[in-house]
């Protein structure tokens, strides 16, 4: 686990899709930063297990079980946490489905989870923290984009354009809800062998895409972490609109 290098003390903040992969990640990461964590997933027993990880190095986290593309349940949970641990700085939109397949093979009931969860679901964190914030002091919101968002991979039409619409809605939040003191980045993380990415992926794949990025290796969990971290804290005041690469130069490369 990378050192804490950001200062989050005392912030609140909500991260969904946390019981495992890069949410989980950030979840311990933020806490040993200061912060404290609520942390969702709908699977509810990891859920669960990642808030005792956060206790297990000491920060404070509350577990909030259930759909993160539920408007009623992420309004619920992050009402909760506020009422529980103080006005939310910070939410993270991080839960999706990874799911690669031909176009031919996309069923309706897939994409629209996968709109649901990946692109629906930050809608309703936003919400969350506008209801649940100190309007005076503000808040943040970074959403988990994908270098997938600007080529033309084949097979993965759904996943690419759940990651497409969060560059935009990005964008668009940032413009919109700046002047309320909120800002709103997105961190583009590139080829983290996480159990999700894994499920997509055979681990060859990664080996051999290991010897193709830039820097000459995956990406690591602490490397998407403390990207969230920078863009929460007093170090990133000025940062609004922002997709940050975090993938040791894929996008850049092509
Ligand atoms: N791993 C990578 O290389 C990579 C690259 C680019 C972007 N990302 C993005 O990072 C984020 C995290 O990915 P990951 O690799 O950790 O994936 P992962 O599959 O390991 O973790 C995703 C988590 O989201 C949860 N989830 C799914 N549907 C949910 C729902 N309806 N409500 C609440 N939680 C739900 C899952 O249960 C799981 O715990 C995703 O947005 C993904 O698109 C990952």
């Amino acid at each position: 686990m990378a050192e804490a290098a950001f200062d989050l003390k005392g912030m609140k903040v909500l991260i969904t899709g946390a019981g495992r992969g890069l949410g989980r990640a950030a979840a311990i990461y933020l806490a040993e930063c200061g912060a404290t964590v609520a942390l969702n997933d709908i699977a509810a027993s990891a859920c669960e297990e990642a808030a005792a990880a956060v206790r297990a190095v000491g920060g404070t986290a509350y577990a909030y079980p259930g759909d993160a593309s539920d408007r009623a349940a992420v309004m619920g949970m992050a009402a909760d946490f506020a009422s529980k641990a103080g006005a939310l700085d910070a939410v993270v939109n991080n839960a999706m489905i990874l799911r690669y397949e031909p176009i031919e093979k996309v069923e309706p009931a897939v994409l629209e989870q996968m709109l649901a969860v990946g692109l629906m679901s930050p809608f309703w964190g936003a919400q969350a923290l506008l209801a649940n914030m100190d309007a005076e002091k503000g808040g943040a919101i970074v959403n988990m984009a994908s270098p997938v968002a600007n080529r033309g991979y084949p097979n993965t039409s759904a996943y690419s354009t759940v990651k497409g619409g969060i560059v935009a809605l990005t964008k668009v939040m940032s413009a919109e809800l700046g002047p309320r003191k909120v800002r709103v980045n997105a961190v583009s993380p590139g080829s983290v062998p996480t159990p999700g990415a894994l499920g997509l992926n055979d681990p060859k794949v990664y080996e051999q895409r290991s010897k193709t990025i830039p820097l000459r290796r995956l990406g690591h969990e602490d490397d998407n972490s403390q990207a969230i971290a920078f863009l929460l804290s007093p170090a990133a005041s000025f940062i609004n609109g922002e997709i940050l690469n975090v993938d040791g130069g894929i996008a850049a490369a092509g």
